[in-house]
């Protein structure tokens, strides 16, 4: 199976400024699955510029379908738009937008419905719930962030054998593939990489030579090191 790399770009970025990134990415490696999550605006100008083993996400949806909810992209819209993922309970979702394991698991609903796969973000204590909340209506088709609280945005990744221990709780739960997320970098990817599927990185996939790099680091075939 091939690495995922996800760049999630939360609410930054122009669209001035997604071709310079895209010239600075380049080819994407053979062996990596990657996937771009910009905010919803920039969904249309990205997808026009996708190469070569790049997939176009969302990082949210509506709970409801398409209807009279102002302000809502429903699944079947962002399916329309070739979105093929989309992040759901994302900690800052869960914190700023009380996004809950059930209301992450009707999202996740909505999402099957249309083809979208979801990517679905937990940390430590509600890993077990998250996913049983799935398994209760029968969703199964996922990916799994482990995204620890105190590791996003903080410069400060958890440690490797912390991650290993959890990803292996994760696979005993279903047979979905597990991503780690949080403060991955070019330095760090290649560790992460040895103990779980792919990695979700938001803030060293902003600048594309940074990305890049990360990338490439990425696809190495043989780390340097052993776990
Ligand atoms: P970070 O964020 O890479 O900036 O730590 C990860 C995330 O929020 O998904």
């Amino acid at each position: 199976m091939n690495k995922i790399v996800i760049a999630n770009w939360k609410s930054q970025k122009l669209q001035n400024q997604i071709v310079p990134w895209f010239d600075a990415v380049g080819e994407i490696p053979s062996s990596i699955e990657c996937i771009i999550m910009p905010a919803f605006p920039l969904l249309p100008v990205i997808s026009q510029q996708l190469t070569a083993g790049m997939k176009l996400g969302a990082q949210n949806v509506s709970p409801f379908p398409m209807g009279a909810y102002t302000g809502e992209v429903a699944a079947a819209q962002l399916a329309d738009m070739n979105v093929t993922h989309c992040l759901v309970g994302h900690s800052e979702r869960r914190s700023h937008f009380a996004e809950t394991d059930e209301l992450v698991a009707a999202k996740c609903q909505l999402l099957q419905d249309s083809e979208i796969k979801p990517v679905v973000c937990v940390d430590e204590p509600y890993l077990d719930s998250q996913v049983a909340a799935l398994q209760a209506i029968g969703i199964t088709d996922i990916i799994l962030a482990y995204e620890p609280l105190s590791a996003i945005g903080s410069g400060h990744s958890e440690g490797l054998s912390h991650v290993q221990r959890v990803v292996s709780v994760a696979k005993k739960l279903g047979d979905f593939p597990v991503i780690y997320g949080g403060s991955v970098s070019a330095d760090t990817v290649g560790e992460y990489l040895l103990v779980c599927d792919g990695v979700l990185v938001a803030t060293h996939s902003l600048d594309g030579a940074d990305f890049s790099r990360l990338l490439a680091v990425a696809a190495a075939e043989k780390p340097s090191f052993s776990v």
